[in-house]
């Protein structure tokens, strides 16, 4: 029988983290190959795929969609493609799960079909705005209904003839950009999106290897309608965001040297490494590389004393899904470190502001919110009990400060790490850590 009773950590501090170790595939690369894999023409080739249940709904949602994929192998999907227009529609509600992105990028591509569709999410994801999307594609000639708040489920009116828009995003939002420039791949005439900072450009760089013609650069993209996604082999780097962790985890622990193989360096990922290095962090970047045209390096973290910084402006998109291991990494700085410009952090998969604070504080770390951040006074840390709030990026983060509690740490409701990294625990036990699954 499936228990869906929450499960929760017992973490205390570790030894030293040591050895080298290579995280799971990128989320955001993984949900992409999928869906530009299924309207292809031809079959693409995933190798590094996410086995997460992010990127696992992903997939699932195209095969109800009619899309045949294939796993030959863990890590491997075979996506036989159905081509701009071979999508059949279904009835049945089409379910994004945990995923943020999956529900956003196909509000863009399905309010292109012929057909009706209805998107539906976990109780996380039906808290999450999708006014941001609603509003654009509607300005495109997309039809979709949500529920009041412009809160999930959306249902999207299929048989509507878009068109190119030029749409300057109120807000950073790399979600947002990508789900305007899928609706815009059936659009009449030109979309162009502007975006007041850049932010990470996967769907940009992908739709170019699949054949597509795009134009773009830092804060911009532009493309046109009527062209075709030609199959592609897409080998999908680490995930920068998973790597995260133990960057920050290496760097607090006294005695720790870890290297984290061949991770996603995109720059709009890398904001992190900017912000540890501002602390005080020691982490060299070798076998510098390229995998399925992403830049990858080794990245070895050695222990080093941190320091407070400020944290805000054109880096926090660039580390917009690092916020909460930067919180634990500045519980265990010296100094005040002050994180501003981040109010998008209060409508991710929790609301990771208050979802921080309350953590920390729970392990007696000084921290006060502000509306776009917070304020962390580093110091020691004690045992005690905190709540993830269902989000997995939370449940990681509290479980890097507890590496350095005086005492054991519960984290509740850690069953929703493996969205995004299926076997932290394992992985986190063999570098060091001492975390166990309670009963
Ligand atoms: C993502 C974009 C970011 C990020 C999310 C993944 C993507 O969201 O937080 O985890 O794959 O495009 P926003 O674009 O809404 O900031």
């Amino acid at each position: 029988m499936t228990s869906f009773a929450p499960q929760h950590w017992i973490v205390a501090p570790g030894r030293p983290l040591r050895g080298s170790l290579r995280v799971p595939g990128d989320k955001s690369v993984s949900h992409r190959a999928v869906m530009l894999g299924a309207l292809a023409e031809g079959t693409t080739r995933i190798t590094g795929f996410l086995e997460g249940e992010d990127t696992r709904a992903t997939a699932r949602v195209f095969q109800r969609l009619g899309v045949r994929i294939e796993a030959p192998g863990p890590s491997e999907r075979v996506v036989h493609g159905v081509g701009l227009h071979g999508l059949r529609g279904t009835a049945e509600p089409l379910d994004c799960g945990n995923a943020g992105t999956g529900m956003r990028l196909l509000a863009g591509l399905l309010a292109a079909q012929a057909f009706d569709s209805t998107l539906v999410g976990d109780a996380s994801l039906s808290k999450r705005p999708m006014r941001r999307v609603i509003e654009p594609l509607t300005q495109m000639g997309a039809r979709i209904d949500a529920a009041d708040g412009g809160l999930p489920p959306l249902r999207i009116r299929g048989g509507r003839r878009l068109r190119g828009i030029e749409y300057a995003l109120p807000v950073a939002s790399a979600q947002v950009k990508s789900a305007l420039l899928l609706a815009g791949l059936y659009a009449e005439g030109e979309t162009v999106v502007r975006e007041p900072h850049p932010t990470r450009d996967y769907t940009e760089r992908m739709l170019a290897a699949f054949g597509w013609p795009i134009a773009f650069a830092p804060g911009q993209a532009r493309l046109s309608g009527g062209h075709r996604l030609r199959a592609t082999e897409v080998a999908v780097p680490a995930d920068f965001s998973s790597a995260a962790f133990f960057l920050v985890a290496a760097s607090v622990v006294p005695g720790s040297e870890l290297r984290l193989e061949a991770v996603g360096m995109n720059p709009r990922r890398t904001g992190l490494l900017t912000a540890l290095r501002r602390m005080g962090a020691d982490i060299r970047e070798e076998n510098a590389g390229e995998q399925g045209g992403e830049p990858v390096a080794d990245l070895v973290v050695r222990h080093a004393p941190l320091h407070g910084a400020e944290i805000g402006g054109e880096l926090v998109p660039d580390m917009i899904d690092e916020f909460p291991a930067l919180f634990a990494a500045a519980a265990c700085a010296e100094g005040r470190t002050v994180v501003r410009d981040a109010a998008e952090l209060r409508v991710k998969e929790s609301d990771r502001i208050a979802a921080m604070a309350a953590g920390l504080r729970a392990l007696g770390a000084g921290i006060e919110e502000h509306p776009d951040g917070a304020t962390i006074v580093g110091g020691p840390l004690r045992g005690g009990r905190a709540d993830s709030r269902g989000d997995h990026r939370i449940a990681m983060s509290l479980a890097v400060a507890a590496q350095r509690a005086a005492g054991e740490v519960r984290i509740d409701d850690v069953a929703n790490v493996a969205t995004s990294f299926p076997g932290f625990d394992a992985l986190a036990r063999e570098a060091g850590f001492c975390l166990h699954p309670g009963e």
